[in-house]
């Protein structure tokens, strides 16, 4: 028997609605994708360097219901069609969170079917199923976005959870959209900055390490230093009255973000003594980490899995896989009255 998971994710400033459909069983739970709709709010929030909170839930108010009915228009379903219901209940913004949870709490209880709040980090884990089948356990998790830095060790990614390590300040993607700006490239800044870094030398500008030392937290990150570090090299090469060179301090610094991630991901499995690495979230989609972390994983022994950029940055799909893991496992529902959670611990995957 196969059921239809709809997947609602509002946790930041895409409001995303994924269909999946649920077969096999228990044991052997196949996935599979059927709509994926995304309504982003990035535009809105370009000109102020990152996202403002009000704006982005009033956005997801404004797209909630018509991104539900595209991804059930491009699967081909009706509402009745939807077995079971998975929103995000945390980590993330309060007010844009509650817009999902709101939605999907009315569209349980209209149509009378089960109700999942899910942690919106398993949710960067589980989409990588949707492309490379069953996650082998365990597995060790790097999740890299605008909102969020983790090592994450998955021994079910519906059930357990645990939080290797965190950045200590600020996550990688917000690191990148910092340096845009302080280097004028526009936000975000990932994608420009990855462009430009193609023409430069990485090897140009020797940007610190964070949390490297040997008394620092093997797993943890730091990347406010490297932030200013790019900011103190380019207001000394101003003062000097030279010009920026654009192209290297992008290479440099993101050399140095790569290189950190990378060292710690697979000291992490290392030390853990697994064998599979699952990299997502916005900053997954730069090249310099991926080819890294693939050479870094090879020689390692380490299987490296990389969900496609789309899948990578926050969507609806994630939490439609997640939640057709979490009905395969036959966990229990939620509440109706359960709250959106803004700090959401990831070990909790499902809200009860
Ligand atoms: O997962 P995501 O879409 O949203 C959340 O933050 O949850 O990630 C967005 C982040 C932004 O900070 C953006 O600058 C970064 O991912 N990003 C990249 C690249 N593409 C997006 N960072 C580095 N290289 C890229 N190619
Ligand atoms: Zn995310």
């Amino acid at each position: 028997m196969s059921r239809i998971i709809m997947g609602i994710e509002t946790s930041c400033d895409e409001t995303g609605v994924g269909l999946a459909r649920l077969s096999g069983d228990a044991t052997e739970p196949r996935v599979e994708l059927l709509a994926d709709d995304v309504a982003s709010s990035v535009e809105l929030h370009a000109r102020y360097g990152g996202v403002v909170p009000e704006v982005a839930s009033r956005a997801h108010l404004e797209a909630m219901a018509p991104t539900a009915r595209r991804a059930l228009a491009t699967a081909g379903l009706s509402l009745s069609d939807v077995d079971a219901i998975a929103v995000t209940a945390g980590p993330g913004l309060a007010g844009s969170l509650l817009v999902g949870v709101a939605a999907a709490k009315a569209y349980a209880a209209a149509l009378d079917v089960p109700l999942y709040g899910v942690n919106h980090l398993a949710g960067h884990v589980a989409v990588d199923t949707l492309e490379h089948g069953p996650l082998p356990r365990p597995c060790l998790a790097l999740l890299v976005s605008g909102g969020h830095t983790q090592l994450l060790r998955v021994d079910d990614v519906a059930s357990k959870i645990t939080e290797l390590g965190s950045t200590v300040d600020d996550a990688a993607g917000e690191a990148y959209d910092k340096v845009a700006r302080i280097v004028g490239l526009p936000y975000p800044g990932g994608p420009p900055i990855d462009k430009a870094a193609k023409e430069g030398d990485p090897e140009a500008i020797a940007f610190p390490r964070g949390m490297t030392g040997p008394r620092d937290a093997p797993f943890d990150f730091s990347f406010s230093g490297l932030k200013t570090a790019v900011a103190r090299w380019i207001e000394a090469a101003e003062r000097h009255g030279e010009p920026i060179p654009v192209n290297d301090v992008c290479a440099s610094f993101q050399e140095a973000v790569a290189d950190v991630l990378t060292m710690k991901a697979v000291a992490a499995a290392r030390e853990y003594g697994i064998r599979t690495m699952v990299i997502s979230g916005g900053v997954a989609a730069n090249s310099r980490l991926s080819a890294l972390a693939r050479e870094r994983c090879e020689a390692a022994g380490i299987e490296l899995r990389v969900p496609r950029p789309r899948l990578c940055t926050d969507n609806g799909a994630m939490i439609a896989a997640l939640g057709a893991h979490v009905v395969a496992a036959d966990l229990p529902t939620s509440p109706l009255d359960f709250s959106a959670t803004p700090a959401l611990p990831v070990s909790t995957v499902t809200v009860r």
